[in-house]
């Protein structure tokens, strides 16, 4: 009979045999699936697993301490934490267009992660969160051609490591309860999508330290107020977006010359397509009036009421 807790048991088995007393690296991205895996590897083999998570700059408020906290106090996994922020920044400086953006962010990952894994001299496998719906799907995901998804699970294929993919026969719903299982918390297992080169391709255009502060700002308020409202698990993904434009309002007696932050808010049930979310009126006046309130620089909030196709659920 097929349980959680056999898979556990019958997983944790098969993890201790391959492995026996070597060593296991896995790039925790505090998303669903590198995190389950990461503490299913950690069930089977302890302090032989070692975690290396990669802040390149572009995450939200909150997220990079959530995950060392997480990974590296409540479950006391060996975790590298690599604060990359300023190389990402520097080889985005000036860059514009979102397929380069991401180009660039995918690559430098990888890169950095290659830089980092080799002064790790003992390491024989790599652990990754791959599900059965990856590769199932791989070369088929029509989105693909539109968007070079990069995402930062995608490692490097030439590095000697022997793959761990302990999730490979697993659907979301099952990692998700598998992960619950394994005792990690809610925040992640029921984490909305995030996109790989995350912040980065929500700062449209151009990305600033400052622009980057105001969507990370104005993503937390509205990510507050969703939660408050009892819709996070309704709304199938949710974040403010900055344009590449300022209007003019007023603030007081003074005229004011500022940005707009977009609100993006979708039902969907796999990304594909994708409907704007009803999120009731006086929420959004909640938002609004809040990220005006509480962002500098911010002086207009507009809701993106388009489905997919014809728009995309993210702005570049
Ligand atoms: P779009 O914008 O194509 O997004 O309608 C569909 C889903 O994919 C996510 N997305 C990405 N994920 N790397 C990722 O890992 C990317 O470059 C990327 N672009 C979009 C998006 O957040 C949504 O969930």
């Amino acid at each position: 009979e097929w349980t959680m807790e056999n898979f556990i048991d019958i997983e944790v088995a098969n993890i201790r045999e391959m492995v026996g007393d070597r060593n296991v690296l896995c790039a925790l991205s505090g998303g669903v699936d590198s995190s389950v895996a990461a503490a299913l590897v950690h069930r089977a083999i302890g302090d032989q697993l070692t975690c290396m998570f990669i802040d390149h700059g572009l995450l939200r408020k909150g997220e990079a301490d959530s995950v060392m906290e997480t990974f590296g106090e409540d479950f006391n996994m060996n975790l590298i934490k690599i604060d990359a922020k300023d190389r990402f920044l520097n080889k985005l400086d000036g860059v514009s267009d979102p397929e380069e953006k991401r180009k660039i962010i995918g690559n430098e990952f990888i890169y950095l992660f290659e830089e980092e894994a080799q002064k790790l001299t003992n390491m024989d496998f790599l652990a990754q969160g791959t599900l059965y719906t990856d590769i199932i799907e791989s070369g088929t995901d029509t989105a693909q051609t539109i968007k070079s998804h990069h995402n930062v699970g995608g490692l490097p294929e030439d590095m000697h490591f022997k793959l761990i993919e302990p999730l490979n026969t697993l659907f979301k719903d099952e990692v998700r309860k598998l992960g619950t299982e394994l005792g990690v918390p809610d925040e992640i297992v029921w984490r909305q999508p995030f996109p790989g080169p995350g912040l980065g391709i929500r700062v449209l255009g151009e990305i600033t330290d400052e622009k980057l502060e105001i969507v990370r700002e104005s993503d937390w308020i509205l990510r507050d107020e969703i939660h408050k409202a009892g819709l996070d698990r309704e709304i199938w993904q949710y974040f403010t977006a900055l344009p590449d434009m300022r209007s003019v309002g007023v603030m007081g007696d003074a005229r004011t010359y500022d940005y707009t932050v977009g609100i993006r808010a979708v039902t969907s049930v796999d990304g594909m397509t994708s409907d704007w979310a009803r999120i009731p009126y006086d929420v959004l006046e909640k938002i609004s009036t809040r990220i005006v309130n509480e962002v500098k620089h911010v002086n207009r909030v507009v809701y993106d009421v388009t489905s997919k196709p014809p728009s995309t659920i993210e702005w570049e």
